[in-house]
């Protein structure tokens, strides 16, 4: 697929060129690249948040291309979790409040009263069950990434995408939000971070490098 960006009175942006790849379920791949190269709208693609400008994006079996609006958004919450570098969290929600956030959408009564009963299970595997009702800004950054973490997975998605997720952490940090990307993966959740870390992309499983538009294994 590729991308490409028309900006008005600018000449084309093309982002992604020609990138043809395939993730299997279950993987820990980490996605690296200088800045600018295209790393950010490749996850874009994949987590559906924007569209290829040619070429098709399959994900199950499903042509993205084929899906209205409304299904795409339904099929993101549900089966796809963002976790960005800088958190994304509402700063004056409570941590609980920010992690139900994705449950607004959910529409099946029963479903959602079972989420949230994974609201403090969730919590404590993530080790931090006693700043639930804490707000936002009193936590570390560390700590900030576990909530974002743990929003990202309320809704239980078979994929998690982060965007430099340790890239505001110091290097302890780093070690602790990478063991619990580890741990995901073990249990089953495909997993791709974008990084600049090599320490971060050497604990991956595969690791796909982004040059200007372009996508290369790593050798
Ligand atoms: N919304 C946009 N409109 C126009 N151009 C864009 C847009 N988003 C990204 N680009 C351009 O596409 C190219 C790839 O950007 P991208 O954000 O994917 O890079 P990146 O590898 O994530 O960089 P970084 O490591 O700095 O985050 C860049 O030239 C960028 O300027
Ligand atoms: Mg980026």
């Amino acid at each position: 697929m590729t991308k490409t960006y028309n900006l008005a009175s600018k000449e084309p942006v093309y982002a992604l060129k020609n990138i043809n790849m395939t993730l299997n379920p279950g993987e820990l791949v980490a996605i690296i690249g200088t800045s600018g190269s295209g790393k950010s709208t490749l996850l874009r693609m994949l987590g559906c948040i924007d569209s290829p400008s040619s070429g098709t994006y399959t994900l199950n079996g499903k042509d993205m291309a084929t899906m209205n609006d409304q299904s795409l958004a339904n099929y993101r919450n549900q089966e796809i979790g963002f976790i960005m570098q800088d958190f994304a969290l509402i700063d004056y929600y409570s941590v609980k409040k920010n992690i139900l956030l994705p449950l607004m959408y959910e529409k099946k009564k029963e479903l959602k009263k079972q989420r949230k009963k994974e609201l403090l299970p969730l919590l404590e595997k993530l080790s931090i069950a006693e700043k639930i009702n804490s707000k936002v800004t009193d936590l570390s950054g560390g700590q900030k990434q576990r909530v974002a973490i743990a929003r990202a997975l309320i809704n239980d998605p078979e994929i998690l995408l982060a965007d430099e997720p340790t890239g505001a952490l110091d290097e302890q940090t780093t070690a602790e939000i990478m063991a619990i990307f580890k741990q995901l993966n073990k249990e089953g959740k495909t997993i791709i971070i974008v990084t600049h870390d090599m320490q971060v992309a050497n604990q991956c499983n595969r690791i796909l490098r982004m040059q200007d538009g372009h996508l290369a294994e790593a050798e």
